[in-house]
């Protein structure tokens, strides 16, 4: 049996590690989530996150995971017969898709290979060509290992449809990656907490534009548990519609501190510095599944070209460690596996992982 009291150290693409300071803001004494301590907390939160996104527009708290902000997105921001473009590229993208039909919306798709970048071009023909009120995308393939060229795809959004509105998934991106969520024009963007924000799972993170908000107030059959609306009534009293993830949100009240400490800039420039390591690594023992030019600095999708038994490699480094990292995900299991340099993992954590693979695949 799993003993979950010596838990492996985590190099999955999340959750990832979490620092003990942080555990022990999970272990704090509850608040009331209406009383005046938490609204501090929550004001202070969000203010944080809105400097962290690099947004003045509208910032929230959802005790759920990211998925539940795909629903979201879909339901506030869309209408029964309004028809949206999934641009597709791997496993999370492609079940954005598959979120929107379930929410009875008409979907077109943009798809790639998995292992291939979405461009600013491909969109641009595929909106010329309908009539749409939305495109999905999202930031970081985390089952690839992509990053999607998001600023050159904003850019030319901004200026040849500005009308359409544009859902961002940046759950393995957010706070890893550059975000400037006003700059870019986006009318959503979500995050689960479990990845570079290093926490444990339980909350998701999610900005909305003003006039994905001004949307929602015209769309009918938004549901209750993510109605934005509902958001935004009870965010203007600094607090949430129901009883919030407290725990998860002291501990993003720390983290954001500490990021905003170090200076997102800086906490960028430590993704890549990590990402570059494990990228070299990489290609001078297998190769890199992603083009390098897409390659993801939050995670690292190392092609299996020497065909090692993944699975097996992974058993050993938990028998021998107890450290796991990523198998490939879903179709690509064996052909690929994954690292993840995120969140508070450093370059300490990554040379001993490293080190271990080595000594398995010699
Ligand atoms: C890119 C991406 N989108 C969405 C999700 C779903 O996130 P959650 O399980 O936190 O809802 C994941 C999870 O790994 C992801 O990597």
């Amino acid at each position: 049996m799993t003993d979950w009291k010596n838990p492996p150290r985590l190099f999955i693409p999340g959750p990832v590690k979490v620092l003990p300071e942080v555990l022990q803001q999970l272990a704090r004494p509850t608040l009331g989530h209406r009383g005046k301590e938490y609204t501090q907390l929550h004001g202070e939160t969000v203010s944080m996150l809105k400097k962290i996104l690099y947004t003045g527009q509208n910032v929230f708290l959802s005790t759920s995971s990211a998925s539940g902000v795909w629903e979201g997105s879909i339901r506030n921001c869309v209408q029964m017969d309004e028809k949206i473009l999934c641009t597709m590229c791997g496993a999370f993208s492609d079940k954005y898709a598959t979120v929107a039909r379930a929410n009875g919306r008409e979907v077109d798709e943009l798809k790639v290979d998995w292992g291939q970048a979405i461009t600013a071009d491909m969109v641009d023909k595929k909106l010329a060509a309908g009539k749409y009120a939305a495109v999905t995308m999202v930031y970081n393939e985390t089952s690839t290992g992509l990053t999607n060229p998001v600023y050159e795809i904003s850019d030319m959004l901004k200026e040849k449809y500005p009308e359409v509105l544009v859902f961002v998934d940046a759950v393995s991106g957010m706070v890893g990656l550059p975000l400037h969520f006003d700059k870019l024009g986006w009318d959503v963007v979500f995050a689960s907490v479990q990845k570079a924000f290093a926490i444990p799972p339980g909350l998701a993170v999610f900005a909305v534009s003003d006039r994905a908000m001004e949307k929602a107030k015209t769309v009918e059959n938004r549901g209750y548990y993510f109605d934005f609306l509902e958001f935004a009534k009870s965010g203007a009293k600094d607090q949430t519609p129901t009883t919030p993830a407290i725990p998860q949100i002291m501990a993003l009240h720390y983290v954001c501190t500490k990021l905003l400490e170090e200076g997102m800039e800086n906490v960028w420039a430590r993704h890549t510095k990590m990402a570059e390591y494990v990228r070299q690594w990489a290609k001078d023992r297998f190769d890199l599944f992603a083009p390098e030019e897409y390659c993801s600095d939050t995670l690292t999708t190392v092609k299996n070209t020497r065909g090692i038994n993944v699975a097996e490699t992974i058993k050993a480094l938990q028998e021998k460690h107890n450290t796991v990292f990523g198998n490939g995900y879903g179709k690509l299991k064996e052909q690929v596996f994954r690292i993840a340099h995120m969140g508070n993992i450093d370059m300490n954590d990554l040379e001993e992982i490293l080190g271990w693979i080595d000594d398995e695949i010699k």
